[in-house]
């Protein structure tokens, strides 16, 4: 047994969820008025987070603080800000924080002040997006540049498209469409080129590795489709392609000039690397100023993660919820569902940001670990969502608790909508939590006219047990500094989630095997030569793959 479970705390945890699980939040919230006080906290002025609607009582908590202290969060939390080694598999610090870190505080790595280079290449990025976006940087024939095409995946695609999805309304008068192409199959960059002008287009080919197959062919598609229109003259790279990358000499060998190269570093992960110049397409599309806002909202949430008493800790509060759930009352996933349309990529965001990071086996002691660690996280926005997946949410066998997002004012508002949208949020997270009992459902059949047998047979249908557990996050408006420090509170979650569970959650080496499978295969289906070297399954897919192809 590891020393997790047989820690008291643990015991502890497990013998009070065997009695938690037979009590129902109808009691819990008829037994304390005060509830929603007790278990809802707020940030900043506006963002208030509500956590009454959980399977939780006040022993819960404390008994999920202990664990928190035990597996030394305090500790590993002031170890990633201040530039510690904590991700050892890498030999690396983790310091995305550094990125956003807007109060001049100097963060050392090998006894070496990060924030000049951080704050140089802000300022790098600051003159090139406004030089872009002014028309003063233009195209090889002199055109003013009007889309910006990101080529990257994973961390170097999904952060900008979910920033630029999520404030697409900052953006409606600017100058500057961004695109973004991440997949490997051609489909995703010729629909994308098919409308663009070449002498109008600019590349950010976005990879911290600058190795990535997926991106380096999507790059080189790119740079071929833009000579070919282009009259093949090579100096037109120069002002159709700029570079965001830790791998200078990379960049160099596919042609981008380190002067139209934007670094970062390796102490930034992939997931967590919006905020470094893996950015540039917000900054592109908005404005380096939303840019700086995003992450002045970013660092808010930091210095709260970093000073506030575990017990106000909005991310830790998270964090143990998840904990709660995924180890002590088996729950499997954790969706997110945003009401609000823009943030519709902020559930496939976080599910790279939460399953790459906590997707983990082996703790830090290179042992297997005895308990769940990372959940599948998975969502879509309300209220779509409702009309595909919230029937198993109510009335399926499965626990899946959920995360309610919404602003109060809509950015881009239009008649009675947005009171529709949110009497939809708080209604979902309401019927979770109190469902409708055989009493209550007996009631509505027989108002409806139903009696006897006819009511007998319909009413196990009309039940919702309710007792299903969710957070609501209800702020005032997705500003860019909003949005900045809801990215943040979610990966601070995680962070704290992977200390519990005493895993690395920054490095992600389970990704490895299948491209390295992926690069053995790809010879082998240039020849029409009979493929034997795999298993049989994997050679009779091969076989028909290519009696299909001809
Ligand atoms: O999928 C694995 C991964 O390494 C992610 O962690 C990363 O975000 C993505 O690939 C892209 O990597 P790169 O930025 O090096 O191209």
């Amino acid at each position: 047994m590891s020393a997790l479970t047989r820690s008291p705390t643990w015991t502890a945890l497990e013998a009070h969820a065997r009695a938690m699980r037979n009590v129902h939040l109808r009691d819990l919230f008829a037994a304390d008025p005060d509830r929603f006080a007790r278990f809802s906290l707020t940030f900043e002025d506006d963002l208030l987070l509500d956590y009454a609607k959980h399977r939780i009582d006040a022993t819960t908590m404390r008994l999920l603080f202990e664990l928190a202290r035990a597996a030394g969060v305090e500790d590993w939390r002031a170890m990633m800000f201040e530039g510690a080694k904590i991700n050892h598999t890498e030999h690396r610090a983790v310091l995305h924080v550094a990125l956003r870190n807007r109060s001049g505080r100097p963060i050392l790595v090998d006894g070496e002040n990060v924030m000049p280079a951080v704050n140089e290449v802000l300022s790098r990025m600051g003159r090139f997006a406004g030089a872009v976006r002014a028309g003063t940087w233009r195209g090889f024939t002199g055109q003013r540049i009007t889309d910006v095409v990101n080529i990257g995946i994973g961390g170097s695609d999904l952060g900008p498209l979910m920033v630029c999805t999520a404030l697409a309304p900052y953006a409606a008068q600017g100058p500057l469409r961004v695109h973004f192409v991440s997949n490997v199959d051609g489909a995703h960059l010729a629909l994308t080129l098919g409308d663009l002008d070449p002498e109008r287009t600019l590349f950010v080919v976005a990879s911290k590795t600058f190795t990535t197959q997926e991106t380096m062919t999507n790059a080189a598609s790119a740079r071929a489709w833009l000579l070919a229109r282009l009259g093949g003259q090579e100096a037109a790279v120069a002002r159709h392609f700029v570079a965001v990358s830790t791998n200078e000499q990379a960049v160099r060998a596919f042609g981008i000039e380190p002067a139209n190269m934007f670094a970062f570093w390796d102490w930034v992960g992939g997931r967590y690397s919006l905020w470094s110049a893996i950015g540039l397409p917000i900054a592109l599309h908005l404005g380096m100023d939303r840019f700086l806002e995003l992450l002045g909202g970013a660092f808010a949430m930091d210095e709260h993660f970093r000073t506030a008493p575990l017990e106000r800790n909005l991310p830790v509060v998270l964090a143990l919820l998840g904990v709660w759930y995924n180890n002590f009352l088996g729950a499997e996933t954790h969706a997110i569902l945003p009401y609000d349309q823009n943030l519709a990529r902020f559930p496939a965001y976080f599910q790279q940001g939460d399953m790459e990071s906590n997707g983990k086996s082996v703790d830090r002691a290179g042992q297997p670990v005895d308990y769940q660690t990372g959940p599948i996280v998975w969502g879509e926005p309300g209220t779509n969502g409702q009309h595909a997946f919230y029937q198993l949410l109510h009335q399926g066998t499965k626990l899946v608790p959920c995360d309610f997002l919404a602003a109060a004012r809509s950015l881009t508002p239009l008649g009675d909508h947005h009171e529709k949208l949110l009497a939809n949020f708080f209604a979902q997270a309401e019927a979770l939590a109190f469902g409708k009992s055989e009493d209550e459902a007996r009631a509505e059949l027989e108002r409806q006219g139903l009696a006897g047998e006819a009511l007998a047979a319909l009413l196990p249908y009309k039940i919702f047990p309710g007792n299903r557990p969710s957070t609501s996050i209800l702020y005032r408006e997705l500003t860019p500094h909003r949005l900045g420090s809801l990215i943040a509170l979610y990966e601070h979650k995680i962070f704290v989630q992977g200390v519990v569970w005493n895993i690395n959650s920054f490095d992600q080496w389970g990704v490895e095997l299948g491209k390295q499978l992926a690069n053995r295969i790809l010879p082998e289906l240039a020849s029409d030569a009979p493929v034997t070297g795999h298993d049989s399954s994997t050679n009779g897919l091969i076989a028909h793959f290519k009696r299909l192809r001809r």
